[in-house]
């Protein structure tokens, strides 16, 4: 059986660099609830139209929704043998629902991997992000530079301006910062210092502290 783990860390800590990395070591799911909103955005459904406001102003979607489409991914047959969670829970609410869900089906979450990132380099973080629109691949202008021969098509996320990563780091430490605690007192937390180092070194360290 592997393992069901939460990223936690606040926006542009490195939870999708990482996430995308274990999961196919690992070989089982990553489900990022900010790439599923961003899908639905694309595709103009009825789901990326009721998300759209909340994504662009930095605020949550509500809980109820969110906790209802991961339920729905978490019964999906490829969770079986665990899976990483990317962006959720995001709230005491979603944690809670979170392990009520889980608990209905007697399971739980058994590692929260919290990257810990300072706010002053997240936001240079992610002024220089930027994606692949054709495969999701992320870059980082600065710190993970894309092949020369990619350059010209790669985009960077809206909500990715200065004004609204501010709006996402204040959503954070209000609203998704006290589930470190939530985590911890159910001895699921595992911290790792995620700054001063390539995705590659972060990557060493989160292993070093999975449960094996
Ligand atoms: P979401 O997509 O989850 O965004 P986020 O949490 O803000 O996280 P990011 O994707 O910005 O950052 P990351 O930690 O994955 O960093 P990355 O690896 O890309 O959510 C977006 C929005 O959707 C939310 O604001 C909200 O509106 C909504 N939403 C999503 N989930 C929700 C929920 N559960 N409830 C309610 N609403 C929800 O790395 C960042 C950059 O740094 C990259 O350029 C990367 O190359 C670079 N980098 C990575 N590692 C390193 C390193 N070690 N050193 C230097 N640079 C690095």
């Amino acid at each position: 059986m592997g393992l069901r783990i939460v990223m936690l860390g606040a926006p542009g800590a490195g939870k999708g660099t990482q996430a995308v990395r274990m999961a196919q070591e690992m070989a089982i799911p990553h489900i990022s609830t900010g790439d599923i909103f961003r899908k639905n955005l694309r595709e103009g459904t009825p789901l990326g139209k009721q998300v759209q406001g909340y994504l662009n102003s930095g605020g949550l979607v509500p809980d109820q929704l969110t906790c209802d489409i991961v339920a729905d991914r978490l019964q999906q047959a490829d969770c079986a043998n665990g899976y990483i969670l990317d962006g959720f829970p995001r709230s005491l609410p979603q944690a809670e629902m979170l392990t009520a869900f889980l608990a209905g089906r007697g399971e739980k979450i058994d590692v929260a991997v919290n990257i810990d990132v300072p706010d002053s380099e997240i936001v240079e973080r992610l002024s220089a992000r930027r994606s692949d629109p054709d495969t999701g691949a992320v870059y980082n202008l600065k710190f993970n530079p894309p092949p020369a021969e990619i350059a010209d098509k790669l985009i960077q996320r809206d909500d990715d301006k200065p004004e609204t990563v501010q709006a996402r780091l204040q959503t954070y430490h209000e609203t998704t910062e006290p589930i470190i605690a939530y985590y911890e007192k159910q001895g699921a937390l595992v911290n790792v210092p995620g700054s001063n180092a390539g995705p590659d070194e972060i990557y060493k360290r989160i292993l070093d502290v999975l449960p094996k």
